[in-house]
């Protein structure tokens, strides 16, 4: 009897995955992200964000609220980049850091870039629930400024962090009103007293960060139409961005005959047509180019437009073919203008490499999704991230999920609950691999 006794209370110990011991809340991620939506220029579903306007620093609050609510410890650069931390055990070693952005363009969806912090928030806070002990720290950020927007300039916080931005460059960059990033950025509480110090400050040192993980939604359909779960990042596609301006001297729409005109409008319309002939013409589905932009001035119906301004926004996966197709839009602008007698000026904004993802941090990925029976799909991004930059300064690697129709950058931007709880998982247990800690105890009673 006493022998039974002791055989039946001795504890028997099984393994248990560390997929089992998160706990994900999809449904919270969800909840969060609607009320960070309600920070909006534009009434929900459209969201409407822009680079420290009253609604961005009320979304910034909210982030800096969860942050601390997750037990994270927080830190701001002069930029307006915001750190939420979890400390490693090894301080000789550089962090794992995951994060994306909070910024929306006009009319936008609740999903793009604010999943990758607000899940981040919610992977942390769960691997701190589960007793998991870092060994690299794991930091979430939220970046400044991913989308051009109010700068007509994209990534700007992780370009300064990268150190892809010069003193020179921002400070050319105005607003609409003429206002500086600098004094929009002393505005609100941020910045420095001059440019070289703000980008100093937000300037990442060598050694600082191991890896880079950003989480997002694909933006594209590829996922949805083949039913893949988890989209595990391979590179992601070189943007670049062109201002053209054309100059006419304008006219009475009555009274100037159609051969005197050197309209300025018909001179964009043609080069519109040209950027989209021009990326048609590489025979590839990876070159696309969009005309975004496009003002005419002075916008009467009774006035031949004397100005018109375009943005102009070229990608491929292949930086070569990118930059050939930038070329042949520059050459067509300069053929319009001649024939139409206009003036024009092109800028070119920014003219990016594409970047490669890190293959230890895809297989982590992979290998998470594995655990958690999910299926993946190796892709490139045809968007860009902040990643684009980080992946200049440290190992970098992007997990997507799917949403809706591919639908992004409009209102009906959608992801489910279980796709966001997914992501959510993999993002956790990829940067768990990465920080190369320990979870506690690798066995649990029965
Ligand atoms: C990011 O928002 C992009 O335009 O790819
Ligand atoms: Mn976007
Ligand atoms: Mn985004």
């Amino acid at each position: 009897m006493m022998m039974l006794e002791v055989v039946f209370t001795i504890s028997i110990f099984v393994l248990t995955s560390s997929a089992e011991k998160l706990s994900i809340d999809g449904q919270r991620v969800v909840d969060q992200l609607t009320k960070l939506a309600t920070f909006s220029d534009h009434q929900n579903p459209a969201v409407t964000r822009i680079l420290f306007t009253p609604n961005d620093m009320m979304a910034r609050s909210y982030v800096k609220e969860l942050m601390t609510s997750a037990g994270l410890t927080i830190r701001e650069d002069a930029m307006g980049n915001i750190f939420g931390r979890f400390e490693g055990s090894d301080a000789t070693l550089g962090s794992v850091l995951t994060g994306s952005h909070c910024d929306a363009i006009p009319l936008a969806g609740m999903y793009d870039g604010t999943l990758g912090v607000i899940g981040a928030i919610e992977a942390l806070a769960a691997l701190k629930k589960a007793g998991y002990k870092p060994r690299r720290a794991l930091e979430v950020m939220m970046f400044t400024s991913e989308e051009p927007t109010r700068f007509a300039l994209s990534c700007v916080g992780s370009r300064a962090m990268s150190g892809a931005l010069t003193s020179e460059y921002l400070s050319s960059k105005l607003d609409e009103n003429g206002t500086s990033f600098l004094e929009a950025a002393n505005a609100v509480g941020y910045g420095s007293s001059t440019y070289h110090q703000l980008l100093q400050d937000a300037l990442v040192p060598k050694g600082k960060i191991d890896y880079f993980v950003e989480l997002h939604i694909e933006q594209g359909p590829e996922l949805e139409k083949e039913s893949k779960d988890i989209g595990v990042v391979t590179a992601i596609a070189a943007p670049a961005a062109l201002k053209v301006e054309f100059h006419g001297d304008g006219g009475h729409a009555g009274a100037q005959l159609m051969p005197l005109r050197n309209d300025a409008g018909l001179a964009g319309a043609e080069l519109a047509l040209a950027v989209e002939r021009h990326t048609l013409a590489t025979g590839s589905v990876d070159s696309v180019g969009t005309t975004g932009v496009f003002e005419i001035k002075p916008g009467a119906v009774n006035s031949v437009p004397r100005e018109a301004r375009l943005g102009i926004d070229i990608r491929d996966i292949d930086g070569v073919r990118r930059d050939k197709t930038v070329e042949s839009v520059r050459a067509s602008a300069k053929e319009i203008a001649e024939r139409r007698n206009v003036r024009h000026t092109v800028t070119l904004v920014n003219q990016d490499p594409p970047a490669i993802c890190n293959s230890d941090i895809q297989t982590a990925v992979a290998e998470a999704a594995k655990e958690l029976g999910l299926s993946t799909k190796s892709m490139v991004s045809r968007a860009y991230h902040d990643s684009l930059f980080m992946a200049r300064i440290a190992p970098t690697g992007m997990i997507f999920i799917p949403c809706k129709n591919g639908y992004s950058h409009r209102p009906d931007e959608f992801s489910s609950v279980k796709d966001i709880q997914q992501g959510v998982h993999v993002l956790a247990l990829t940067m768990a691999a990465l920080s190369g800690g320990s979870w506690p105890q690798d066995k649990s009673e029965l």
